[in-house]
């Protein structure tokens, strides 16, 4: 028999999955610096959304890049490639309803536009983490930069590889004057009325 009915119409649709999970599922995007906190607020955001009864899911450099994405390097057609794959599996998520939080560097204008718009202008929220590269170089979580200034680590983000931040986010977050508690409560804050079913 020939297929006669598109794709969307033979699995069950997202608003049915909404409807089951009474709520509605967006894609939350972090951008921002490596050690900029994107990935520890994302964490923190995520058990607060689950604690109030939602269901979500982080993907971050822990679960992607170890693994679907761990052919990929950092050069710029590969952190495009790790975007694009990313902002595809972010989409199923959310199409299964699932509040989707998605934590990584992302650092030019046109890989994020092109994670909008495969994820769908209406479901892409992106969050942007406001931390200057000096306060991330000071932190130096990881003691990375300290190698980038070293030239032990090329096409490092800020350094020697673009980061554009984004010019229009749906939302800002700066680190420095708030504790990671006081970001969660205001990214709480104003991701509750898009998720509410
Ligand atoms: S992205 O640019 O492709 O979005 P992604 O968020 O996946 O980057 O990975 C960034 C993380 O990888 C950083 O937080 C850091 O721990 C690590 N890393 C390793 N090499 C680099 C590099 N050259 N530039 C930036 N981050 C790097």
């Amino acid at each position: 028999m020939d297929n006669i009915h598109p794709d969307f119409e033979r699995i069950v649709s997202k608003e049915r999955k909404e409807e089951r999970l009474k709520q509605k599922a967006k894609v939350f995007w972090f951008t921002g610096l490596s050690g900029s906190g994107k990935s520890t607020i994302a964490e923190h955001f995520e058990k607060k959304l689950f604690a109030e009864g939602y269901f979500t899911q982080v993907l971050d450099g822990d679960n992607i890049r170890s693994g679907i994405n761990g052919d990929l390097g950092f050069g710029m057609e590969d952190r495009v490639e790790n975007i694009r794959r990313i902002s595809e599996i972010a989409k199923l998520y959310k199409d299964t309803g699932i509040i989707t939080l998605v934590s990584f560097i992302s650092p030019t204008i046109e890989a994020r536009q092109n994670a909008k718009e495969i994820i769908g202008t209406e479901n892409f929220i992106e969050v942007f983490i406001n931390t200057p590269l000096e306060v991330c170089e000071a932190r130096d979580v990881k003691g990375l930069y300290k190698k980038a200034r070293a030239g032990k680590i090329p096409d490092f983000s800020g350094i020697s590889s673009p980061y554009e931040a984004p010019i229009k986010p749906n939302i800002e977050i700066t680190t420095t004057s708030q504790s990671i508690d006081e970001c969660v409560e205001s990214l709480y804050n104003f991701a509750q009325p898009l998720i509410t079913y």
